[in-house]
C-alpha cells in the first residue's frame, strides 16, 4: 500500500486503469460500430457480449477499474491542489502545457456524469429487463435531440481526456521512450480522434439519418 499513496506510486495506478479503459472503449466501439450493419449484426454482437463466459467475468472488472481509476483522480487531483503554491496562477500556462493536460479532472469529471446517464440508459434495462430487439432499444435514444447533443458533447470530451491520457500513461508506465516519442504520440491523437468520431458518427447517423 506504500507504494500507492506515494505521488508516483499513485500516477502509475492511474496510467494501469486508465490503459485498461482504453483497451475497453476500443472493444466497445468496435461492438457499437455493428449498429451500421443493422438489427442482425447489432443483436447478434450483442448476445455474444451478453452472454460470452470471458466478457462476464471481465465486467465486474471493468466496474472496478472505472471507480479505482475516477476515485484515484480525484485523489490525485486534491494532493495536487493543496501543495500547489498560490503563485502557480499567474505562470503563462498556455504556454508551459496543453489545456487538455490540464484540464483531466474537469474532463474527466464530465466523462463520470455521462457514465451515470449512460449505465441508466442501457446497461441497467438490458441487465433488468426483457429487451428483444436490442438494435431498436439503442437507436431508438438518439431519436431525442437533447440525448443525442448530450452523448455528443461527452464524447468531444473524451477524445480531450484520451489527447493527454493516452500518451500520459504510456509515459508514466515507461513504455514511452524518447526512441518512440514521436510515434507514440501520433498514435494516441489517432486513438483519440478515433474514439471521439466513431461514437459520435453512431450517435449523429442515427439522429439525423436512420
Ligand atoms: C454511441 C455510443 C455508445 C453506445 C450506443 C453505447 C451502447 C451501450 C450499450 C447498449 C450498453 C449495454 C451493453 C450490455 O449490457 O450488454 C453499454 C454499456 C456500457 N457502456 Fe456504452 N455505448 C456508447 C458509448 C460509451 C462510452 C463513450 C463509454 C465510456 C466512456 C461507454 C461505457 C459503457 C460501460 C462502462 C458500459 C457497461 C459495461 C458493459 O456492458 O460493457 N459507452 N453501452
Amino acid at each position: 500500500m506504500g507504494y500507492f499513496s506515494s505521488s508516483v506510486g499513485r500516477k502509475f495506478f492511474m496510467a494501469l486503469t486508465g490503459l485498461f479503459l482504453v483497451v475497453f472503449l476500443l472493444v466497445h466501439l468496435i461492438a457499437n460500430l455493428t449498429l451500421f450493419g443493422g438489427p442482425d449484426a447489432f443483436n447478434a454482437a450483442s448476445h455474444f457480449m451478453g452472454t460470452n463466459p470471458l466478457i462476464q467475468i471481465m465486467q465486474p472488472v471493468l466496474a472496478l477499474g472505472f471507480v479505482a481509476h475516477i476515485i484515484m483522480g480525484i485523489i490525485l487531483e486534491y494532493k495536487n491542489m493543496i501543495s500547489r503554491p498560490i503563485g502557480y496562477i499567474k505562470n503563462n500556462a498556455n504556454a508551459n502545457s496543453k489545456w487538455t493536460s490540464r484540464n483531466m479532472i474537469v474532463t474527466g469529471l464530465m466523462i463520470f456524469a455521462f457514465l451515470f446517464l449512460h449505465i441508466i440508459n442501457y446497461f441497467i434495462p438490458f441487465k433488468t429487463t426483457e429487451i428483444h430487439n436490442h438494435y431498436e432499444f439503442v437507436v431508438e435514444l438518439f431519436k431525442n435531440p437533447i440525448y443525442t447533443f448530450i452523448y455528443v458533447i461527452a464524447f468531444i470530451l473524451l477524445g480531450m481526456h484520451l489527447m493527454h491520457g493516452f500518451q500520459s500513461s504510456l509515459t508514466t508506465t515507461g513504455i514511452r521512450n524518447r526512441k518512440y516519442q514521436k510515434c507514440i504520440e501520433q498514435m494516441g491523437v489517432a486513438y483519440s480522434i478515433i474514439i471521439a468520431i466513431g461514437f459520435s458518427s453512431i450517435a449523429l447517423w442515427f439522429y439525423f439519418v436512420n
